[in-house]
């Protein structure tokens, strides 16, 4: 009994690794969330109900042990150094001829990297098992967070591939953590009233050094790998080699390097990265070119800070000090108060800024910024500017203080206690309104088409709308009343609303604008429980049954649901016909119906369970992995292998916008409204 107990514990245990191998390093996943939780949920069963199977390094564990009382120091192997920088084309055409110089006439090759914005993490294995891992410290000596370590899911606890060597060996590499890790850190900061980290660097910093595990596994952290060693040195002769060895032995390598044979291929890979690289779903800061040959490497040498094979080019900060003008409030639709800043405009990158969020009270306070003060603002993708810090204190500044009435209805101000955010409590509050239509009308909500601000504030200001059901009342001929507004637009708009109506549950659930349910939050109870009333009328226990639903959340959902005006809502839409029972299965009469879709990689707006569901409401079928019988792949950024296999198979590939032509939607391009 107890052998069949721990032959199944052992499979149980490969059987979870194999799947957070191909999750986490592969992007390539074979079962759904759901399934590979049943199997740790039994493994853990197993492991609790006879403590002598469990192994510290059993997937099991990755969740984090007991908090500890500090960090034990640990000498590195051989020093982990940093690198030189090359702040601009001239100074990294310096630092290639001085490695020329120094190689006399011989033939070198560099490998260039990406450089990740992280921080770097050794890792020792011995008997193929992690058994340490130290943060770089002051480079000599680091600390152990090898408890923290075992929580990143794309580290392998032990290598499985017995090729690979029997010797202790060390990998070097970069902790990271994505954007959306990130983002959805910083809200759920915000709304229990915490302050937001500043860069996902410094919020991966703190949760690889939390003192207690379970944080860092609530971070969700990523880990690449970019060196192999043995005893404190290179294990191989080539660093391109290491970077193959270390992806077959199942590290995470950053797929995005190349072998360049020269000075020009280098540049051109930095050049195309410099424009690429706000779509990768974490961030760099630059490229690491290293020379290939250990040998080459072994003769350049090192000078006391850094090698002298290798370089790192630093991207230009995309930052830029300018002068806050005035802080403004806005008030969102939960009626939130968010400071915004205006600045006198200044160009960042090529776009002219004039406006960057501060998010609330306490974020100003960490600033210590006020108004007429320079401030240091940054840009990052697609996101709103940041205000980093203030550069220069004016001499006739004066604070910010959040005002006491709403700006915009007069409306009382409160701020609850452990809350960061400031409310105008007033539910008709026109500016809750306003922002309450836009949401609901937005990509990704309710999607129609043309319900933008202009659109929103005439329908407000005439009248025609006093709340989001009253959008699905509206005539084509009340909307030619409007400015600018000809038979064809309206129409269009009429259309478009109309068209709303078969958003999913999780969609329209999202519109209602519930404090603390977002696009997330909204899908996991659609799934959990299927239909809107079964939402509405759900205990604050029951509701707590859902993952990553807490008292918080199931208390404003309670809450939400017990006002009288929300249950009028509700009914209204319903009556207009939306959908408030969860498509759990495939429309067999769907556009897509006999269709088979494989999904790889990042897509640039969806996110993974968001572009099945489509596809699943659409009739289409969404599996694992590439076969003669798949209809399409859906591709995104970081594609793997399963791209490459479509292409052998003459699979047709598509990427998000041919994704949305086929299910007759439009493309989702990120709604570039102002700060919130
Ligand atoms: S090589 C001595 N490769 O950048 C070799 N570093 O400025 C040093 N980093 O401390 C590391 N991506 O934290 C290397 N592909 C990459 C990297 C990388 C990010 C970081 C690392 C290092 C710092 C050096």
């Amino acid at each position: 009994m107890k052998e069949s107990l721990s032959r199944r514990a052992e499979q149980l245990r490969k059987e979870l690794e194999r799947h957070e191998y191909l999750y986490y390093v592969l992007d390539q996943p074979e079962i759904t969330d759901a399934e590979f939780d049943t199997l740790m949920r039994e493994l853990r069963a197993l492991e609790e109900a006879n403590p002598e199977l469990l192994t510290p390094d059993s997937p099991t564990q990755r969740v984090g042990g007991q908090p500890r009382e500090g960090f034990v120091k640990v000498p590195h192997s051989s020093p982990m150094l940093s690198l030189d920088n090359a702040l601009n084309e001239q100074e990294l055409r310096e630092f290639d001829s001085r490695v020329r110089a120094l190689l006399k006439s011989e033939k070198y090759e560099y490998v260039a990297e990406l450089k990740l914005d992280g921080l770097s993490m050794a890792v020792n294995y011995s008997g193929n098992r992690l058994q340490r891992a130290l943060t770089r410290g002051d480079g000599r000596i680091g600390e152990e967070v090898t408890e923290n370590a075992r929580t990143i899911r794309s580290l392998p606890m032990h290598i499985t591939w017995h090729a690979f060597t029997t010797e202790p060996f060390e990998v070097r590499g970069e902790v990271v953590m994505p954007r959306r890790s990130f983002e959805r850190l910083n809200d759920e900061r915000e709304r229990a009233g915490l302050s937001r980290f500043a860069n996902p660097r410094n919020a991966a910093a703190g949760a690889l050094r939390a003192l207690d595990p379970s944080v860092t596994a609530a971070r969700r952290l990523d880990y690449f790998a970019y060196f192999l060693l043995q005893d404190g040195g290179p294990m191989l002769d080539s660093h391109w080699e290491s970077l193959e060895k270390l992806a077959a032995a199942g590290f995470k390598v950053n797929p995005h390097r190349k072998k360049c044979a020269n000075l020009d291929e280098l540049q051109a890979f930095i050049r195309d990265w410099d424009t690429r690289r706000e779509s990768l779903p974490y961030e760099i800061d630059g490229v690491v070119a290293k020379i290939d040959s250990v040998d080459q490497q072994e003769r350049l040498g090192w000078t006391a800070k850094a090698p002298r094979w290798a370089i790192a080019f630093k991207y230009p900060a995309r930052q830029a000090s300018t002068v806050l003008e005035n802080i403004e409030v806005h008030v969102g639709r939960t009626g939130t108060l968010t400071p915004v800043a205006h600045l006198k405009p200044v160009s960042i990158g090529g776009v002219t800024v004039s406006r960057a969020t501060l998010h609330n009270e306490d974020e100003i306070a960490r600033l210590g910024v006020e108004i007429g003060d320079t401030v240091l603002v940054e840009r990052s993708g697609d996101v709103i500017p940041k205000i980093v810090r203030v550069v220069e204190q004016a001499a006739n500044r004066h604070p910010f203080r959040i005002p006491k009435s709403c700006p915009v209805c007069g409306g009382h101000i409160v701020r609850e206690q452990g809350e960061a955010a400031s409310r105008c409590v007033n539910t008709n509050c026109p500016a809750r309104l306003r922002e309450s239509l836009l949401h609901f009308a937005s990509r990704g909500v309710m999607d129609i088409d043309g319900m933008g601000d202009a659109l929103v504030d005439q329908l407000l200001s005439r009248g025609l709308v006093h709340s989001v059901a009253d959008l699905y009342g509206l005539t084509t001929e009340q909307l030619l009343e409007l400015d600018r507004m000809g038979n064809k637009s309206a129409s269009k708009i009429i259309q478009n609303v109309e068209g709303s109506r078969s958003r999913p549950l999780a969609r329209a659930l999202n519109g209602l604008g519930i404090p603390f349910v977002g696009e997330r939050t909204a899908q996991l109870l659609s799934d959990h429980f299927g239909g809107l009333d079964a939402i509405a009328n759900a205990s604050i226990e029951v509701l707590q049954e859902v993952n990553e639903v807490g008292p918080k959340v199931a208390e404003s959902i309670r809450q939400f649901f017990e006002e009288k005006r929300n249950r009028e809502l509700v009914e209204r839409l319903r009556e207009a016909g939306l959908q408030f029972t969860a498509a759990k299965h495939a429309k067999e009469d769907g556009p897509l119906a006999g269709l088979t879709f494989v999904l790889t990689g990042t897509l640039p707006t969806l996110k993974r369970d968001e572009a099945k569901t489509r596809i699943e409401t659409a009739g289409g079928k969404v599996v694992g992995s590439v076969s003669a019988k798949t209809s399409y792949v859906v591709a995104g950024e970081e594609a793997g292998s399963k791209l490459d296999k479509a292409r052998e198979l003459n699979i047709t590939v598509l990427d998000e916008r041919g994704l949305f032509a086929i299910l007759g939607a439009e493309a989702d391009n990120g709604d570039a409204r102002g700060p919130r």
